[in-house]
């Protein structure tokens, strides 16, 4: 059918036609935000789960909630090895902007662009001399004594009470989202994590909302103990059976198109619920089918070649960037199964001593490829990756 008309969206981040299956995390987060603008003690959220899930999506669609009620937002997304100060100050520039134009006085904001600025330029490759002054452009000279220690804690807290404060001023609050926080480097978790709860002690309408893959919540842990009182933790998995043909059928009906149920049947065996896959098979399946209705035989032309441009796209690239030794690690493990494996019989697979496997297992896990889902297992973080590895070739 018409290639242009096709509505299914397979790609990192890309909005789906439909939404499907998170109604409950939407209305848990329509209750955090009524709550902070109230000042009612609340938790924030934190999404976890494997990759193309759909966390991204649900932060972006937090984030347009956020929009909708007027609040300030920015985003970040984490990296390995990259303080979040540059990030951070970024992200609530953004959100100060969005709200600069409402607020009635215009000296609150150069207030607080300056301390922002003076937080920013405590980042260690921040630009010197001329070229600072021009950081973010801009235009208002870096204020001195405050969110400028050097520790990031103690300028973390200043800085999220201070642009706390001029959204309290519009009567909205400041949501800050932090992507792929997994990356977040160590201290500097501990970091947001102190300013966070500091912010809710003082009931400042200031959030931090966090997606990541499923250890996530181990990482804030292992960095302060309270961060189960911070966050709340939603797990964001595969779609049901009726989430899943909601997700294909809502936007084909808009476009007059209709599945036969032996389609649907055939489709949600191949995706498995996984939105990245519902929108990859939706996408071909559709480019492949004459007319409608869809039907499995059309499914079934469709599935090669989804597949095909799975294992480039969504596997591939991702084991490209895995060492030989990295990939060795990650076949043994593909064998021995789908489950969480333990470490010790990944080195029973490849007849080795478990700590001379550990650089290899670090740096999987740093790539984001592999996760410990407890101590002493491991697993994908990629669904169905097991058997992306067994379909390849030696
Ligand atoms: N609730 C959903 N219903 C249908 N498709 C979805 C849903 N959530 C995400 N998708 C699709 O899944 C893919 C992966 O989404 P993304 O947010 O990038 O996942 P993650 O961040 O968990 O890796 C995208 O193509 C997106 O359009
Ligand atoms: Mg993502």
């Amino acid at each position: 059918m018409d290639p242009v008309r096709n509505p299914y969206a397979p790609g990192a981040g890309q909005r789906p036609p439909e939404l499907a299956g998170r109604d409950r995390e939407i209305s848990q987060f329509e209750v955090v935000l009524e709550r902070v603008a109230r000042a009612r003690p609340e938790r924030s959220m934190v999404l976890t789960g494997l990759r193309g899930v759909g966390k991204t999506v649900l932060l972006n669609t937090f984030r347009s909630m956020a929009l909708q009620r007027l609040w300030g937002t920015g985003k970040l997304e984490a990296r390995p090895d990259q303080s979040i100060r540059r990030p951070v100050a970024s992200a609530l520039h953004m959100a100060v902007r969005e709200l600069a134009p409402r607020h009635r006085a215009p000296d609150r904001i150069d207030d607080f662009l300056g301390v922002l600025k003076a937080f920013a330029l405590r980042d260690p490759n921040a630009p010197k001399g001329a070229a600072a002054g021009l950081q973010f452009g801009i235009d208002v000279p870096a204020a001195r004594g405050r969110a400028d220690s050097g520790d990031l804690e103690v300028d973390l807290t200043e800085l999220f009470t201070d642009a706390a404060s001029v959204a309290a001023d519009l009567g909205v609050g400041i949501a800050l989202f932090v992507d792929e926080m997994q990356d977040v480097p160590a201290p500097d978790v501990s970091a947001l994590c102190a300013a966070c709860h500091e912010l809710s002690q003082i009931g400042g309408p200031l959030i931090v909302v966090g997606a990541g893959l499923p250890h996530l919540p181990s990482v804030l842990s292992a960095s302060k103990s309270y961060s189960e009182r911070l966050f709340r933790y939603a797990r964001i998995d595969r779609l049901d059976r009726d989430a899943a043909d909601q997700a294909l059928l809502a936007p084909a009906e808009r476009e007059d198109v209709y599945f036969k149920q032996d389609a649907l049947d055939a489709l949600y065996a191949a995706a498995d619920g996984y939105p990245y896959f519902v929108q990859a098979y939706g996408k071909v399946t559709w480019d492949v089918a004459a007319a409608s209705p869809i039907a499995a035989a059309d499914v079934a032309v469709a599935a090669p070649e989804a597949e095909g441009e799975l294992a480039v796209g969504f596997f591939g690239s991702r084991y490209e960037r895995a060492t030989p030794a990295e990939r060795e690690y990650m076949r043994a493990m593909a064998a021995i199964g789908d489950e969480p494996v333990p470490t010790a019989n990944v080195a029973d697979e490849l007849g080795r001593k478990p700590s001379s496997l550990s650089p290899a297992r670090d740096g999987l896990i740093k790539k984001g490829l592999i996760y410990s889902s407890e101590r002493g297992l491991i697993a994908f973080t990629v669904p169905h990756f097991g058997k992306f590895l067994r379909n390849q070739p030696g």
